[in-house]
């Protein structure tokens, strides 16, 4: 699996890849949105799109927005994985990426529904640590927990 920016051609598979996801859907997300959504990301170079790939396949993508966290860190706006590859390591690659492209200087911040259990247990054993939560945030009735994970600057800062 190669891990890679996104390539206009991919918008498509990515919109169908994500508008499977019931998560997504739940939260509204479906085929044209996503179409529509991530054409507009690509030409907005506060974006990094960031797929993994194996031959033509598209198996996932993880979305950064460049000072997207508070005007100062980045932000993970979303990742997935295609539900087929899950638990092969993709989504890790996909965000060990993004961390070598955007966790320095100020770290990365992200939201993960407090229910998403799985997507909580990917980001604490990638480091992330939950840091507060916003109720009725996103939806009525859900509640998003606030991950951060800092850059190795800040965390020396911190000790020191
Ligand atoms: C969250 C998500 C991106 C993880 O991708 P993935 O490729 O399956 O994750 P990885 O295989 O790289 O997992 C890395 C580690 O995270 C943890 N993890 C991942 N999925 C997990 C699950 N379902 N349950 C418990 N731990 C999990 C494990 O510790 C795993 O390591 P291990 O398999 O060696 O035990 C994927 O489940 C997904 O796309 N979910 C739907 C969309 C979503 O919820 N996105 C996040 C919300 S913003």
């Amino acid at each position: 699996v190669k891990i890679l920016s996104l390539h206009p051609k991919e918008i498509e598979p990515l919109a169908e890849l994500t508008a499977a996801i019931p998560l997504l859907r739940r939260y509204g997300w479906d085929v044209a949105d996503a179409r529509k959504i991530l054409k507009r990301a690509l030409v907005d170079p506060s974006n990094d799109l960031i797929v993994a790939k194996e031959g033509r396949q598209i198996w996932g993508l993880a979305w950064i927005m460049k000072g997207g966290g508070f005007a100062r860190s980045a932000y993970l706006r979303l990742i997935a994985v295609d539900a087929r590859v899950r638990r092969r390591g993709v989504g890790r690659d996909l965000m060990k990426e993004a961390e070598r492209r955007h966790l320095r200087p100020n770290g990365l911040i992200l939201l993960a529904t407090s229910t998403n259990k799985a997507a909580r247990r990917f980001y604490e054993r990638l480091g992330y640590r939950s840091v507060g939560s916003l109720r009725n945030y996103v939806r009525k009735g859900l509640r998003e927990i606030i991950y951060f994970k800092p850059s190795f600057r800040s965390r020396l800062k911190k000790k020191s």
